[in-house]
């Protein structure tokens, strides 16, 4: 017989908003829990997730959460911790690391109020292990999900050595060189807690071993590893797309763009994606290939993340900044070159997946990137992928994408211009392979790689 599963995430698959004083569930944001909530909804696993809001602490409050097919445990922590191991820890400094984002002149700093906020990501830490200890049925899988937790499965060794705990990475992996910036104690500290797990997964082989260098560089013999790139439910964005407000959305935006081609983004407002040199490069093709101005439209569908993060707004200003320059420069009467559009309105995003000529996907680095899988799969109009070999699903459509260099301007821009250009034939070819290249793998492949790898 299979053996119990309990999923760890700091968010969870649903999220909780008061409506006149009742609690009601949505689906969460992010791209962990739509991976894994298609695979694990509907089955009896536990899901152990942060109570993230006031009303998710409410439903916390009841203890259990039975809703939508889950079984979902809230752990409400104290939120002076929470900002500290979320803010601090996870998001300016183990994001930043893996993805290669300091501005090293400038950042990391690690002062006293930084070293506080360390503490504060072991409490937490320590916090998810006691409740995945008190919950998890004798001899359960657990499968550990991210940065933010990367020191739970030392704890659960202590307190249930019975579990097989499982550990897996979503993001890249810090080279030797890049983990060097981390205080050594600290480092080792994360590294070693790593390697308590019965083994550590990753999107990507460039990522597993980066992990493997990086811990033999502090001294430390990693755990195994295993290589499972994850994958949209394309059952979940069908729907999506089949949905009244997803058509809607794709008549709106059929009436703003006309005859003319479609460049489309969708991503979070956020500085591993690249959104700036994506514009830059757009700009390059308007300046140098006249034969484009007024006959391509560019929808930018991104959204706000991480607000709290000084970072994250003073790089969305950034993102509006350059597209109101390129719209000053460019719009003619009838023509605005860039559509942008921040709300966080997943419809309308699939409306823009159906509706793309070229997607552009060209992140400076990415644990994997689901919207490159998304939009091959919802596509409507044979649209053509360009997408950053520094992607971690780069190893998988490559080879049936235009390859991005994510620091390339004109690299990009030349990208674009072949997407645009490409002719009817050569678009089907392109997106046939690319679509079933994307159908091969389901969520529930990439989950039973996690149970596989506890059960070693
Ligand atoms: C993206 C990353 C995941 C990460 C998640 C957290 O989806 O790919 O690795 O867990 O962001 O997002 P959040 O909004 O919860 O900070």
């Amino acid at each position: 017989m299979a053996s119990p599963l309990v999923v760890v995430s700091n968010r969870g698959p649903l999220a909780f908003e008061l409506d006149d004083g009742e609690l009601r569930t949505k689906k969460a944001g992010g791209g962990l829990a739509t991976v894994m909530g298609g695979a694990v909804q509907g089955t009896a696993a536990t899901w152990v997730a942060g109570a993230l809001s006031d009303a998710d602490r409410r439903a916390a409050e009841r203890g259990m959460v039975e809703a939508e097919g889950f079984h979902v445990e809230l752990l409400t922590l104290d939120p002076a911790d929470y900002a500290s191991y979320y803010d601090v820890i996870s998001n300016a400094t183990l994001w930043f690391l893996h993805h290669g984002l300091w501005d090293t002149p400038r950042r990391p700093r690690f002062d006293r109020a930084w070293w506080q906020a360390w503490d504060g990501y072991r409490r937490v830490n320590r916090a998810f292990a006691e409740r995945v200890a008190g919950c998890a049925p004798a001899g359960a899988q657990v499968l550990v999900q991210d940065y933010h937790l990367c020191l739970v499965g030392e704890h659960l060794c202590d307190l249930r050595p019975d579990l097989s705990v499982v550990h897996f990475h979503h993001t890249p992996f810090a080279s030797p060189t890049e983990w060097r910036m981390l205080p050594a104690a600290v480092g080792n500290e994360l590294l070693n807690g790593l390697t308590a797990y019965t083994a550590c997964g990753f999107h990507n082989q460039r990522w597993a071993n980066a992990f493997e260098a990086t811990a033999r560089d502090a001294g430390v013999t990693p755990p195994p590893t295993f290589v499972s790139p994850a994958t949209a439910d394309a059952a979940d964005i069908e729907k999506v797309a089949a949905s009244a407000p997803c058509d809607d959305a794709l008549d709106r935006l059929d009436r703003l763009v006309g005859d003319r081609k479609l460049i489309v983004r969708v991503d979070r407002i956020e500085l591993s994606k690249n959104i700036v040199r994506g514009f830059l490069a757009y700009d390059d093709l308007l300046r140098t290939r006249p034969e484009w101005r007024e006959r391509v439209v560019f929808g930018a569908f991104v959204y706000p993340s991480r607000e709290g993060l000084a970072e994250y707004q003073a790089y969305r200003q950034e993102v509006e900044g350059v597209i109101d320059r390129i719209n000053a420069e460019w719009s003619t009467p009838g023509w605005t070159p860039i559509l942008y559009d921040a709300q966080d309105d997943f419809p309308r995003s699939v409306a823009a997946l159906r509706r793309f000529d070229v997607l552009l996907v060209n992140p400076v680095r990415d644990g994997l990137n689901l919207v490159a899988k998304e939009g091959m799969i919802v596509n409507e109009r044979d649209g053509v992928l360009a997408l950053s070999r520094e992607s971690g699903v780069f190893a998988e459509l490559g080879d049936v994408a235009l390859e991005v260099h994510p620091f390339d301007v004109v690299g990009t821009s030349d990208a674009l211009h072949r997407g645009l250009s490409m002719t009817d034939d050569e678009r089907r070819t392109h997106f046939t392979r690319a679509h079933e290249r994307v159908l091969q793998r389901t969520g529930a492949d990439w989950l039973a790689d996690q149970m596989n790898a506890a059960a070693q």
